[in-house]
């Protein structure tokens, strides 16, 4: 293993190290609340309580319009997603918005799609709040990782197919300050992996892989939009899973598992998806 810092090595200048004020009692509370990957029946109790009782609701690109209807009428909402064509908000916006709601409301919900802490800046946002005297409370949800392999039948791990499972990131551009993920090292140390942002770089992320000593057979799969309208997946072995990819039009949100899990995939169990639409950013 190399001895660079990775995903989970924080740095000097992330905003965990930032040193927490006292908190401002008159200040509102923030939740950090994870939308689901999609469909609204994979919305936590938790979650549902909150948006029925927010004033305020900061929300992103991939949260369905079924949820945001839960909020009550008067609720003040601000989108702080990517709208097609655009670069999304700024982070700093983001938490310029998110600073200013808790000055002059009392229950913030700021929702992200899937789960706020993985890969959704979630913990950028909770140190940023705290270190300013904001309450900020996470509510976890159901990660697109997950749901997504599960709604075309595919478990994430399997005893056939091996102990571990790793989540990663296929997006480069994700903090340029730190080195890009080691996908010839991940071939060797997982037995099982799961892609989110993983569409772009798909060819040279399989090409890395299969460099790294993967098998052309080891099955893998794309699921895009998962649980909701217009899911569909591919299962093709890794050495062709680009070109199938290419030609059948596949695109963002999308999920790739790479992995024997994959031949163990039990299609009647896999759920019908909600018939809702989900937003496509992209
Ligand atoms: C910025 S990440 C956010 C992940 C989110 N925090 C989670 O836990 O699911 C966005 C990526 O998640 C994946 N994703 C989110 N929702 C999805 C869905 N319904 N179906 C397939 N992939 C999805 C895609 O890879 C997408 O590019």
């Amino acid at each position: 293993m190399s001895d660079t810092p990775g995903l989970g090595t924080p740095s000097m200048e992330t905003p965990s190290m930032e040193t927490p004020s006292m908190e401002t009692p008159s200040m509102g509370t923030v939740y950090l609340v994870g939308a689901g990957p999609g469909d609204p029946e994979l919305l936590t109790l938790k979650a549902h309580r909150l948006l029925r009782q927010c004033d305020a609701l900061v929300y992103d690109s991939l949260v369905p319009k079924a949820l945001l209807d839960l909020v009550p009428a008067d609720c003040e909402r601000h989108f702080v997603g990517k709208r097609r064509g655009h670069h999304s908000v700024p982070q700093p916006s983001t938490n310029a918005v998110l600073l200013e709601l808790a000055g002059r409301r009392r229950c913030i919900v700021r929702l992200k799609g899937g789960d706020p802490f993985l890969f959704g800046r979630g913990g950028e946002e909770a140190a940023h709040l705290a270190a300013r005297g904001v309450p900020v409370q996470v509510v976890p949800g159901v990660t697109a990782g997950i749901a997504a392999p599960a709604y075309a039948g595919i478990p994430v791990t399997h005893r056939r197919a091996g102990s571990s499972v790793t989540f990663v990131t296929g997006h480069e551009e994700i903090d340029k300050g730190r080195p890009g993920v080691d996908w010839r090292a991940l071939a060797r140390a997982t037995d099982g992996l799961v892609i989110y942002m993983g569409l772009h770089n798909l060819r040279r992320i399989a090409e890395e892989l299969l460099a790294g000593g993967l098998h052309a057979d080891t099955p893998a799969a794309v699921i895009q939009q998962g649980t909701v309208q217009g899911q569909r997946e591919l299962v093709a072995p890794l050495a062709q899973l680009a070109d199938r990819v290419e030609t059948a039009g596949f695109a963002s949100p999308s999920i790739v598992v790479v992995g024997a899990v994959v031949a163990l995939r039990v299609p009647s169990c896999a759920p019908e998806p909600a018939n809702v639409e989900m937003p496509i950013p992209f």
